[in-house]
């Protein structure tokens, strides 16, 4: 059966079923349930396609931000860090780290100065070799680059070396990738040029096989040869990325495996900056990867390479088959604002990056686009205008003059203002308005209601940043994660209101932790999702799917339940039924569905539950599966069911409908 959902789950449950409990019991199957249930609850669910309510299409998606190393170091797979030996600033001497010299201060001088051919990156490497041949160390004297807390090298796997080189002599240099100290070379090859081949800043690539692996590794350049070279713009790439554009393919497909419907980026805090000249600004990171200066994100408090730049996002998009969400400084930041009466060239700056998402590839910005190789237009239909930034100077006036020039050249954007409309009147028009909320887990819990008395009419809500913190969340938690997911059902409940949900933040480098908890850990080498990325697996059939009604009654305050009807990829039409235990206490539960069209298909139907023995576990690289959802097959699936639903979990009911056959006799 080609059901690639379930199929996904089966796959994941194989790996963790035996460490995992056989957590519900259903039990007009198993006669005795294990487990004591001290509460009970009905759950009655009206499948009848007329009381069903189509969910937006786009309601769960994924916020990005270049928080963490999220970007940088993370999900770009640019091996070097500090490729271009901007990171320390435009003024030489600057500090060049994390490279390193090989050598000594006789046999090596290393420094950086202002010789690049590049315009708005300045700065170069100038290597001098200070000794010759049998005089040099037998290591040869040089520089390394260890990445971004070491490179994840491969066996057998390509990866293509750009790099630019300038000498007033021959030179001689060998480029290796090796283990982290250097003593185990993995693959090499030697430059080897006369003075007039290289007298020129001079491109040079080629391709590197490693013969054994490092996690640690490192790219060198080193020389036995006297005399000076200077090194700008040194890339190593695997060749091997998500879908041929540069992103790591292990953290991206946990992201695919979520069914993304949007992809908000590149900030957060990232995009407005503490001052306006570290913000992000997409004209400095679109065109050749050589040409874009970098810039120190100071939220942060890192530099990015801007490899990851504003094309990259929207062919990320496109990729992902989720719609992006553009979120553009309006000339706020954390400690200062441009006055709306000096706005216009922002407001233009903001038209620009439209023309260059979705101009015609011979329009100014679009021939930009179509020259890194994506002719054709992009879809973007959404822009948020500025974040967190409502009640700042200037805030309201400056995107004032965005939306009305924005709606003007494009009216069918939808532009999201700062400003939250819950529960009160927004004094300037917008499309969505966007809702943050960071709390503890038992408030997170109860705001599963906070939209029910919303307006039914105005802008509609984008939860563009959720997620439990502080001690309920520790690194990611169980606890965290239930409480999420009651909150989802909350919205998919009223998602007449609210169109469009994202975690917060959704990505961290473990050696840069700026920002506790994230979905997604990860290091060089390894990735694990935490119970929060799991719980968000329950909801990716959601958008778009037709929202049924469930209702609770129990004894037990601490349940959320929601019921929708999808089709799966290869038409089927399921049933998926998700419950929240928020409590310590075991719940009988009886389910009652009416209105089915079709009868339950046994066979493909599967119980999905995310618990664990204590409800602050956390999963963690030497142990990335403790909490992660545990499927088992559905074997009475009826439309009057019984289970034991565990404290402390998420529990889902997939179930897929008989099909209706038409054509028997033929
Ligand atoms: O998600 C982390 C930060 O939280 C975001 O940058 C900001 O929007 C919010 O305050």
């Amino acid at each position: 059966m080609s059901w690639q959902g379930i199929m996904d789950f089966k796959k994941r449950a194989q790996f963790v079923l035996v460490h995992a409990l056989f957590v519900v019991c259903i039990t007009a199957n198993y006669g005795v349930c294990e487990l004591k249930a001290n509460k009970s609850a009905t759950l009655s669910v009206d499948a009848s396609s007329q009381s069903g309510r189509k969910i937006p299409d786009t309601l769960f998606g994924i916020f990005f931000e270049e928080i963490n190393h999220a970007g940088a170091g993370g999900i770009w797979a640019e091996l070097v860090s500090n490729r271009g030996f901007e990171a320390g600033g435009q003024n030489t001497p600057s500090d060049f780290s994390p490279w390193t010299i090989i050598g000594d201060e006789t046999t090596v001088s290393v420094g950086t100065d202002r010789t690049s051919p590049f315009k708005r990156n300045p700065v170069a490497l100038r290597v001098q070799s200070n000794c010759d041949a049998d005089a040099c160390p037998s290591t040869g004297v040089g520089v390394y680059n260890p990445g971004y807390w070491g490179m994840n090298l491969e066996n057998g796997k390509g990866y293509k070396l750009i790099f630019h080189i300038k000498s007033l002599d021959s030179v001689d240099i060998s480029v290796s990738l090796t283990n982290s100290d250097g003593s185990q070379t993995l693959a090499t090859n030697n430059i080897v040029a006369s003075a007039s081949d290289v007298s020129d800043w001079t491109k040079v690539q080629f391709e590197f096989v490693p013969t054994g692996s490092a996690t640690g590794g490192r790219l060198q350049f080193i020389t036995r040869k006297k005399g000076v070279f200077w090194l700008d713009q040194v890339s190593l790439m695997p060749m091997d990325t998500y879908m041929g554009h540069g992103f790591r393919k292990d953290l991206l497909s946990m992201v695919a495996d979520l069914k993304p419907r949007f992809l908000r980026f590149p900030g957060g805090c990232y995009v407005e900056g503490e001052r306006l000249w570290n913000a992000f600004r997409w004209t400095a990171a679109v065109g050749p990867w050589e040409e874009r200066p970098g810039h120190f994100g100071d939220v942060w408090n890192y530099w990015s390479d801007d490899g990851l730049g504003y094309f990259e996002f929207l062919q990320l998009a496109e990729d992902l088959g989720a719609a992006p969400v553009w979120v553009i400084n309006n000339g706020v930041s954390h400690q200062d604002s441009v006055n709306t009466a000096n706005i216009a060239s922002w407001v233009k700056d903001a038209l620009d990056s439209i023309e260059f998402a979705r101009g015609s590839a011979d329009s100014t910005w679009g021939s930009v686009r179509a020259s890194m190789g994506h002719p054709e237009p992009f879809t973007l239909k959404y822009m948020a205008i500025g974040n967190e930034d409502c009640g700042k100077n200037y805030y309201t006036g400056n995107y004032l003059k965005f939306y009305s020039a924005i709606k003007n050249a494009y009216p069918d954007m939808n532009i999201i203002t700062n400003c939250n409309a819950l529960g009160t009147t927004l004094d300037h028009p917008a499309d969505y308005y966007d809702f943050h909320t960071y709390t503890t887990a038992s408030s997170m819990f109860s705001q599963k209601n906070v939209f029910n008395s919303a307006k039914r009419s105005g802008p509609k809500a984008f939860v563009s940043e959720y997620a439990v913190w502080q001690s309920d969340a520790g690194k990611g938690s169980l606890l965290a994660s239930l409480a999420e997911a009651a909150f989802l059902i909350g919205l998919e409940t009223n998602s007449d209101v609210v169109e469009m949900a994202s975690y917060a933040p959704l990505f961290v480098n473990d050696n840069d932790r700026r920002w506790n908890p994230d979905a997604i850990v990860f290091n060089s080498s390894h990735v694990y999702g935490t119970p929060s990325y799991w719980m968000q697996q329950y909801f990716r059939e959601s958008g778009g799917a037709i929202l049924n009604p469930a209702t609770i009654q129990s004894d037990s305050s601490s349940l959320a339940a929601s019921a929708i009807t999808w089709k799966s990829p290869d038409n089927l039409e399921c049933l998926k039924i998700k419950i929240v235990n928020f409590g310590s206490d075991a719940v009988n539960l009886t389910i009652s569905m009416s209105g089915l069209t079709n009868s339950i298909d046994t066979p493909n139907s599967f119980t999905t539950v995310l618990t664990s023995s204590n409800v602050m576990d956390e999963n963690s690289f030497s142990n990335p599966t403790k909490v992660v959802p545990v499927q088992t097959p559905l074997t009475n699936a009826n439309s009057q069911m019984h289970a034991v639903i565990q404290p402390h979990s998420i529990t889902s009911f997939d179930m897929a409908l008989a099909q209706t056959s038409y054509a028997a006799d033929m």
